[in-house]
């Protein structure tokens, strides 16, 4: 089958679509033939040279895919559901969604709703699960519908289908970007306001700032996060899943011991399968048009120059991959 396979030896680095074939990491592994995959950042530092995040010499990228069961020893995965695959080793560890088939563990694998498809369930991918699992996070906190969400990196993967849900859902995101001229695209994906992304990432001088936020969904982390929890509501919480500004978080303990407020921290790579399916259950109900969230499609021949672009933060929303 063809493939984007990734291999690194001491003075080699090779990431390309070749033919080659896959193997169940274990006996029970169902098998699915890709109809869709998707370009997450994860991919992007996998794919890179000498990259921290890879786990593996070889192995194909892709850290999600969609498409339908070929072989299956779990009935309740039977040959011919319509699933999505992500999380632990996908395409990270083992070889993930960038070809033709991939084996997964039942545990990793949800079947997906009737109203979305294979092809719209990785429009959304892994990034749009985490941005699900991000309201979930803060609605079990207390958030109340109207709400103002600030939503950081806006136009990414995470950011966009956050403001997306946020609108369908009911609350008002405001949206934070380094894209100023994404503005009207983020107006109409559901954004009630937009803000630069230097209003959240502005050296910190006080301690406390006004409080402004009725919860926030933060994939930047650094001073970012930092300015966040100085700034939200008393009470409220930030679900935080990414670092693109950093990974130290230079903030003080005042906003969590004078305003209550609530650092929650959103990991999909380990949800569990009630998690995934409330993500995708929470996607499901806000019956999204996603057409709006493609940035482009790939081909297995185009993801480096896509997986490129991704890396230097010059899409708008997702990256779709065909792999055939
Ligand atoms: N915890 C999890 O399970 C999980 C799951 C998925 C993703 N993530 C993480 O979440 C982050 C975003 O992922 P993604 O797939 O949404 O990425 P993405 O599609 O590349 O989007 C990232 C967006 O962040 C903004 N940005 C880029 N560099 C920035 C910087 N240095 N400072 C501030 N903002 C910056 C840009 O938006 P604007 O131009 O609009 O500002 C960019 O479009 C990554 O760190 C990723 O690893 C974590």
């Amino acid at each position: 089958m063809r493939a984007f396979l990734i291999s690194e030896n001491e003075s080699d680095f090779d990431a390309k679509v070749t033919d080659t074939s896959t193997e169940p990491v274990d006996q029970s592994d169902l098998k699915i033939k890709v109809e869709y995959s998707s370009i997450n950042f994860k991919d992007t530092m996998v794919a890179a040279p000498k990259s921290r995040v890879r786990r593996a010499p070889r192995l194909i990228g892709g850290v999600d895919a969609a498409g339908e069961v070929v072989e299956s020893s779990d009935p309740n995965f039977p040959v011919g559901s319509k699933v999505e695959v992500h999380g632990d080793g996908i395409g990270v560890s083992r070889d993930g969604g960038f070809a033709e088939f991939i084996y997964a563990p039942s545990r990793l694998v949800t079947i997906l709703p009737s109203n979305i498809s294979t092809k719209d369930s990785q429009v959304l991918g892994t990034a749009g699960l985490t941005a699900a699992q991000s309201i979930l996070a803060l609605e079990n906190h207390g958030l109340k519908l109207g709400g103002e969400v600030l939503v950081t990196g806006a136009t990414g993967g995470v950011g966009s289908v956050a403001v997306t849900l946020l609108a369908k859902r009911g609350y008002k995101p405001v949206a934070s970007t380094g894209s100023p001229q994404e503005s009207q695209w983020l107006l109409d994906q559901g954004a009630v306001r937009i803000i630069g992304r230097d209003e959240v990432t502005d050296k910190i001088d006080r301690v406390l700032g006004s409080e402004q936020w009725d919860g926030a969904i933060d994939c930047v982390g650094g001073a970012t996060l930092a300015n966040i929890l100085r700034s939200l509501k008393y009470g409220a919480a930030v679900a935080a899943s990414g670092l693109l500004g950093g990974m130290d978080i230079p903030a003080t303990v005042y906003p969590f011991i004078t305003r209550n407020v609530a650092l929650i921290g959103i990991d999909s790579v380990e949800a569990t399968p009630q998690t995934r399916a409330a993500a995708w259950k929470l996607i499901s109900e806000a019956n999204l048009d996603v057409s709006d969230l493609i940035d482009r499609v790939a081909t297995l021949e185009e993801l480096p120059e896509a997986l490129g672009a991704v890396a230097k933060g010059a899409t708008r929303g997702r990256v779709l991959v065909v792999p055939s």
